[in-house]
């Protein structure tokens, strides 16, 4: 390989971009699909390694909107569409055009990054923990029955995808920006996820939809390993008769053995049925992964649960940016700033981005040897201050 050239995209670049998109994730977007992902990213939102002009590193970014704990809207760099050729991996690629998007970002002033990610094992090192949590569930028709008194409140009718294009993003928004972690969709956003091309659905049958005035489930019908099922592709919902209502009506679907659909690990549905045992939890995934870009910036941007004091030192191997913080905050507000001052806590921020949206806890990752505290009372305090009121959700991948 001759120098690798690392440098942001051009529209030139666009095919070349695609090309190897599509050979290291096997799957060939159509010209729509790809006019879709062009609208989301912008050529010079890519930074790119190139081998004597051809494209064989690609990561990208997409400026997403947030809600941290405490409610707050926060700017985050979304890092999408990252692949290396399989011809050239394993050379430090990857790490070369994440260092310089990085840096990029810093300078853009983005205290956050999010991700998904293919595999586990790849964006600790970068700074990146595993933030949010799906808990895959399928549930027995048969045998799941509403709890006498559980909540009825009805209201759900189906709609078409065009009426749902409509109806959808109000209730979303409403829902986005009570729930930690939860991603703001743009009109874009929208159109990616309703898209539903028959050649995208491996199968299933089209997006179905079921509205309530706070809240909306789409499904699909497919064929599972015992049967028919319905697949929940999203439950959305800002209310909890919503949620009620919208569960009622997935589970009396006819022709449909079983339903499965992601939860987050507080999802109130298994207490909705008379065995909680019906919503069979058959697997789990993490969600968005964070990184604090700016520790003390996203560190202030969110609230805590109780009244908050301490001193934290971060390790950022990475990019540099850890050094040891001062953070006061409670449910009112919060400021962070960089200190002198010896520390109470020692972690690295990976862990902080495991930490931030209050989907892990503090003694959980103190447990796993990644938090280091000197006063165990000082454990007690992150712990409590750091939960959040529900856990976080992302929503939408990207
Ligand atoms: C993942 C991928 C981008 C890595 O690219 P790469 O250029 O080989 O990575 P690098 O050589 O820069 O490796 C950087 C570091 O990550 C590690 N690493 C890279 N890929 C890894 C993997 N799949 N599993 C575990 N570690 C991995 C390397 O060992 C290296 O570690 P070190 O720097 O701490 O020694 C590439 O394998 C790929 O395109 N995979 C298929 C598509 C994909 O999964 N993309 C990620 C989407 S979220």
């Amino acid at each position: 390989m001759s120098t690798l050239e690392v440098r942001t995209g051009t529209a030139a670049d666009l095919p070349g971009i695609h090309l190897a998109g599509a050979r290291a994730f096997g799957d060939e977007a159509g010209p729509e699909r790809i006019a879709e992902i062009d609208r989301l990213i912008p050529p010079a939102r890519y930074v790119l390694g190139l081998d004597a002009g051809t494209v064989v590193g690609v990561t990208a970014v997409m400026p997403l909107r947030m809600t941290v704990p405490g409610r707050a809207q926060v700017r985050a760099a979304g890092i999408a569409d990252v692949s290396v050729a399989a011809t050239h991996r394993r050379r430090g690629i990857l790490r070369q055009i994440l260092s310089a998007q990085h840096h990029g970002l810093v300078e853009e002033g983005f205290a956050l990054a999010a991700l998904t990610a293919s595999e586990g094992t790849i964006y600790g090192r970068f700074g990146y923990g595993p933030a949010t949590v799906y808990q895959r569930v399928e549930i027995d028709r048969q045998h799941a029955a509403f709890r006498p008194g559980a909540p009825d409140p009805g209201g759900v009718r189906q709609t078409t995808a065009e009426q749902a294009r409509g109806l959808l993003p109000a209730v979303h928004a409403r829902w986005q920006s009570r729930t930690p972690g939860a991603l703001h969709r743009s009109g874009a956003w929208w159109d990616w996820q309703l898209s539903d091309r028959p050649a995208e659905r491996r199968g299933a049958s089209a997006l179905q939809f079921l509205v309530h005035p706070d809240g909306y489930a789409t499904f699909r019908r497919a064929e599972g390993p015992r049967g028919r099922q319905a697949r929940v592709v999203e439950l959305v919902a800002a209310t909890e008769d919503a949620h009620a209502a919208l569960w009622r009506v997935l589970l009396g679907l006819d022709l449909v053995p079983t339903v499965v659909a992601e939860l987050s690990p507080d999802d109130p549905l298994p207490f909705l049925l008379t065995d909680t045992r019906a919503a069979r939890v058959t697997g789990a995934r993490d969600g968005v992964w964070v990184r604090l870009l700016d520790v003390g910036a996203a560190l202030a941007q969110r609230r805590y649960a109780t009244e908050l004091d301490v001193v934290i030192d971060v390790a950022d191997g990475f990019l540099g940016r850890g050094g040891r913080f001062r953070l006061r905050g409670g449910p009112e507000g919060a400021e962070c700033t960089r200190t002198d001052a010896s520390a109470d806590v020692h972690t690295d921020v990976s862990t902080l981005g495991s930490l931030h949206l209050g989907g892990h806890r503090v003694r959980t990752l103190h447990r796993a040897g990644l938090v280091g505290v000197h006063d165990p009372a000082v454990l007690d305090r992150l712990d409590l201050a750091l939960v959040t009121d529900r856990a976080p959700v992302h929503g939408t991948d990207f």
